[in-house]
């Protein structure tokens, strides 16, 4: 059993200063729970009780890389004799825009902010200037980020199947004004799409989506489904905004975009683009971007900071013209091929789904197309496994909607360790829910 003796000594210092303790209320685990860092280097980190993990959440998605890369740390010093920021431009900017439209088509211009959140609040301001309809489509399941307009879900927990969810504010201080702006849709179902398009076709000027739902256990878009929406988009004078802030530079060096052939009107990236370091993305076609400036307010007192423009250069490039992805890949299709064989070994069904860089695991055979289907599925496993995963030393989120992200330097010895400790896991927890039952 771990001990967290020092983290919940802490906990106990810092809730009297933080509100839970924490700077992001994702990082609250419950009072003795509660995890406190020391130090992360590659697929690694070390909390402050000395307890050593390989890491499977890393960051929600931002190390791609891994921990403490030297070479985008050792830009980014450079970056910082730069000076940070001026509330004026360096030349940094341009080279990074065109190193992101070289890998992403769809990105023909190019905004810099800080955060994810940012970047998706900028895509829809944009896309309400350019259509002239406030309203947007967001998908049952997806994540965009914290700011109000998109702060609404439907209320799988308690949604009687008989009617559509509920949708509620996604906790308090939502402005209920937003709600009428928020169009829910569930993944995967064209029909649906376009009949709420014909429907509300006047107010809507906005069709976000995660094809790969980041935020929930990776449940992927097909093909043919995303190729009918950009119909539908271009049918209803709608923008398609592709949330790219976790599959961004992760799950292709064009992004989601990349693997599954289509082009977004918008795009906005954040995570892995600079192992780390805070800067965020939103892009898109010449017309639309040229918003920006024509009319749209866009800045903010600490975007385009040298040491993240450098940071990002430095990451990308390694993306672009290394094989870091497709090491990424074979490590995640290794690590589901053990984790099959132990799972097989037991007669648990399963399956993965998204992206081996961004995979859910799901113990039902067929994976769920949304989040309706996701309600249905049998969870109560997973959940069990990854407490004792975490207790073992490897890294998920406790929710199993958080899928796994993998890094580059996964593959210097983290694979047999981890299935190692998966299979521990798994008997653990089968153990434990055989004597439940
Ligand atoms: C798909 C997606 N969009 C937007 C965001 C918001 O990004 P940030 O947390 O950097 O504000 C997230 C964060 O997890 C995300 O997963």
């Amino acid at each position: 059993m771990r001990s967290l003796a020092r983290s919940n000594q802490h906990f106990k210092r810092a809730v009297k200063k933080l509100p839970l303790g924490v700077s992001s209320n994702f990082r609250y685990w419950g009072d003795d729970k509660t995890i406190y860092v020391k130090r992360g280097k590659g697929g690694r980190f070390w909390d402050i009780d000395d307890n050593e993990y390989i890491d499977y959440r890393l960051a929600y998605g931002p190390v791609i890389l891994g921990y403490a890369d030297e070479r985008v740390d050792k830009a980014a010093r450079e970056g910082m004799n730069v000076g940070g920021v001026f509330a004026l431009s360096t030349e940094l900017e341009y080279d990074l825009a065109s190193r992101i439209s070289k890998m992403v088509p769809a990105a023909e211009l190019v905004r810099y902010s800080n955060s994810g959140t940012e970047a998706v609040m900028a895509a829809l301001r944009v896309a309400r200037a350019h259509t002239g309809k406030d309203g947007h489509i967001a998908i049952e399941g997806g994540y965009h980020g914290i700011f109000t307009e998109i702060l609404w879900r439907s209320n799988m927990k308690d949604w009687d199947q008989s009617r559509e969810p509920e949708l509620l504010p996604y906790g308090d201080g939502v402005p209920a004004a937003t709600r009428k702006l928020f169009h829910p849709l569930p993944l995967n179902d064209a029909n649906r799409a376009e009949d709420l398009l014909k429907k509300h076709n006047n107010e809507i000027g906005a069709f976000l989506i995660e094809p790969i739902m980041g935020n929930c256990c990776s449940i992927t878009a097909d093909k043919q489904y995303l190729h009918d929406v950009r119909e539908l988009c271009d049918h209803y004078n709608v923008l398609l905004i592709v949330d790219e802030v976790k599959t961004g530079f992760r799950v292709a060096k064009g992004g989601v975009q990349e693997l599954f052939d289509f082009k977004a009107d918008i795009c906005t990236f954040a995570k892995a683009v600079a192992n780390g370091y805070p800067i965020s993305i939103v892009a898109g076609r010449e017309d639309i971007m040229r918003k920006i400036g024509d009319g749209v307010v866009h800045g903010g007192t600490f975007t385009g900071h040298s040491v993240s423009l450098a940071a990002a250069n430095k990451t990308l490039e390694i993306l672009d013209e290394t094989d870091a992805l497709e090491t990424i890949r074979n490590y995640g299709l290794d690590l589901q091929r053990g984790m099959s064989q132990i799972l097989n070994q037991r007669n648990i069904v399963h399956s993965f789904t998204g992206a081996p860089a961004l995979m859910g695991l799901f113990f039902a055979e067929q994976a769920p197309s949304n989040y309706r289907e996701w309600v249905n599925s049998d969870y109560e496993f997973y959940d069990a496994l990854a407490q004792e995963l975490i207790e073992e030393g490897v890294l998920v989120e406790p929710d199993s909607r958080e899928p796994w992200f993998l890094c580059e330097a996964h593959n210097d010895g983290c694979l047999d360790e981890t299935l190692t400790k998966f299979e521990r896991a798994v008997d653990i927890t089968m153990g434990k829910m055989s004597d439940v039952a």
